[in-house]
């Protein structure tokens, strides 16, 4: 397997080369791919170094999977060039998302929707991956009828630019900005581009992912999305209205058993999820499950993953692990 990192040097791109490594996915030559001002800098892959090279030396090469983390536009441009001679692109910007000829999955959720003929997958934003981890079972069990949801989200979510805007506040530094406030000692109701309806982009991926994962366009959802000063790993309030009645045991026991999600939920031990122990982990963690009185058949939890990991590399990386699994050994 060629495998190539596009955006390598970039804070995704950097989790995508760790958690190749961890998994230990078998790799014959790894292309990390950059900015041409990064071409000829080595970067280090299982110990060893490694030359980034460009766009177009990358496609000479034509690996056999592209995981791209280099933003929308470097995405919409070059995805469909890998594509040409024969790559699988696997895209973590919202270039393909929405576009119904291109799969968007969650593996543990809708592996299945992937073909042989597919070249570009793309990977779900960093707080939908979290959210329909832990909706899909209860969606399957009750049908999902309302998702009112509210985000915390991490500064690493917006690159490293705003982790550098962060630590300079901290340090009562002046610099460049990436929020059009302060972060520190703050919350910014405020994630990605306004939109004309009012939400933000990221507010309506939220609906508009959850929705194509799950296959189901009927479902009622409606999102705030807040940054916080929290410097790795997004957390979710979630109010869901389903169906038909649940028991707070069954709902426990489905989360238990859904692969990929951990349980925390045991209030006489302080035991919920938290970004901070979320930070590094591969798992959603779910937890602070209680039933909503207000409204019929509805429950509240607390849903929490580490972004840059599940919600960005883990999952594109394990799309990789799929596809090589099922369809590696395919001549092209
Ligand atoms: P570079 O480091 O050379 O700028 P982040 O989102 O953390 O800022 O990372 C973005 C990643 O995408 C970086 O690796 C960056 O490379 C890469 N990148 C940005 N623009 C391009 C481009 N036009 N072609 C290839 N890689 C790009």
């Amino acid at each position: 397997m060629k495998i190539a990192v596009v955006g390598a040097t970039g804070m995704v791109g950097r989790e995508i080369l760790k958690v190749l490594e961890e998994r230990q996915v078998e790799i014959s030559e790894l292309i990390p791919v950059a900015s041409e001002r990064s071409v000829g800098k080595a970067i280090e892959f299982n110990g060893k170094p490694f030359k980034v090279v460009s766009m177009e030396d990358a496609i000479a090469m034509k690996p056999n999977i592209a995981l791209f983390s280099a933003g929308g536009d470097t995405s919409k441009k070059w995805a469909p060039e890998f594509a040409k001679v024969g790559t699988v692109v696997i895209d973590n910007s919202s270039a393909w998302r929405m576009d119904e000829n291109i799969p968007l999955v969650v593996p543990e959720i809708n592996a299945d929707v992937i073909t042989l003929e597919d070249k570009i997958i793309a990977n779900p934003n960093c707080s939908t991956i979290q959210l329909v981890l832990a909706l899909s079972p209860l969606h399957t069990a009750y049908g999902l009828n309302r998702v009112v949801v509210s985000t915390y989200q991490s500064i690493s979510g917006t690159g490293v630019k705003a982790v550098r805007q962060m630590e300079n506040e901290r340090n009562g530094k002046t610099g460049e900005m990436a929020y059009p406030y302060a972060i520190d000692q703050n919350c910014l109701p405020h994630c990605d581009a306004f939109l004309e309806n009012g939400y933000t982009k990221e507010e309506m991926k939220l609906v508009n992912e959850t929705r194509k994962i799950l296959r189901d366009g009927t479902i009622g959802i409606t999102a705030t999305a807040v940054r916080v000063p929290v410097k790795g790993g997004h957390s979710e309030s979630v109010n869901v209205r389903f169906n038909e009645d649940y028991t707070l045991t069954e709902v426990r026991q489905l989360l238990h058993n859904t692969e990929g999600l951990v349980l925390q939920d045991n209030t006489d031990t302080n035991t919920y999820p938290m970004p901070l122990y979320a930070h590094g982990k591969d798992e959603v963690f779910v937890g602070r499950l209680r039933r909503d009185d207000s409204d019929v058949n509805t429950l509240n939890m607390w849903i929490v993953a580490d972004n840059l990991r599940k919600g960005a590399a883990t999952n594109a990386v394990q799309i990789a692990q799929y596809w090589i699994s099922k369809f590696g050994s395919v001549k092209q």
